[in-house]
């Protein structure tokens, strides 16, 4: 079963000559649909068969200084997008925002990512983080037929630490996710690298894979992106 694995390059790498190389790197036909997430200024330069943007603003133009919109993304031929990354949410992201850009993308065409996700510290109240989870759909999907949506877990307390939550706590979420919310496809991101990918691709409602870290080395991505499942 072909599932979907999103690089997300974050800040990373500083030059588009490096970006550039690191995408020729990265294999353009894959086991699964594999998508590349690089920072927005070198999308246009980028090769890749399916690319991603990090983040996008509603507006489709006007006076919003530094703003890049759902529309230009379009333009870039950019098939999915994030949105709702904890990192952003950290700078002040409202779950509003999220759903206005969540709309912006799907007017243009754009699968949005839906980030969510809660917790400092591994082992948080399930109960706890359910009711955070509940709260970042049931407004980020607020008026959105979910079924258009890729919605990504994940626990904060994952991202770039190097211990991964568990495929069991991940795949009861996904199913939350799915029976409740009827979203289209659910991903898990947080510390997932070529060794631990297997575990969850082979849980039958985790759709595929949101990657920080291990997606800006090439060969582990290229082993994740091929992982036999
Ligand atoms: P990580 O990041 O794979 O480096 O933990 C995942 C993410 O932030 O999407």
């Amino acid at each position: 079963m072909k599932k979907l694995i999103i690089g997300n390059w974050k800040l990373n790498p500083v030059t588009l000559k490096e970006a550039i190389v690191l995408a020729s790197k990265i294999n353009s036909k894959s086991r699964h649909t594999a998508v590349i997430c690089p920072p927005t200024l070198f999308i246009s330069q980028i090769k890749y068969p399916k690319l991603g943007a990090q983040d996008c603003f509603w507006m489709a133009k006007g006076p919003f200084t530094g703003q890049v919109s759902a529309t230009s993304l379009k333009d870039l031929k950019v098939t999915y997008c994030i949105v709702g990354h904890s990192e952003r949410r950290e700078t002040g992201d409202s779950d509003q925002n999220i759903n206005l850009k969540v709309k912006a993308l799907l007017d243009n065409k754009i699968t949005p990512v839906l980030c969510i996700g809660h917790g400092t510290v591994a082992g948080e109240d399930e109960l706890d983080v359910i009711d955070v989870l509940k709260q970042q759909l049931k407004v980020g999907l607020s008026g959105i037929d979910s079924a258009k949506v890729v919605v990504a877990y994940e626990p904060v307390w994952a991202i770039g630490k190097g211990k991964p939550a568990t495929p069991e706590h991940v795949e009861k979420i996904a199913m939350f996710v799915k029976n409740k919310f009827g979203a289209g496809k659910v991903l898990y991101g947080g510390s997932v690298n070529s060794q631990n990918a297997r575990e969850f691709l082979t849980e039958p409602n985790i759709d595929g894979l949101l990657v920080g870290g291990a997606s800006l080395l090439a060969e582990d991505f290229n082993k994740i992106i091929n992982t036999k499942v």
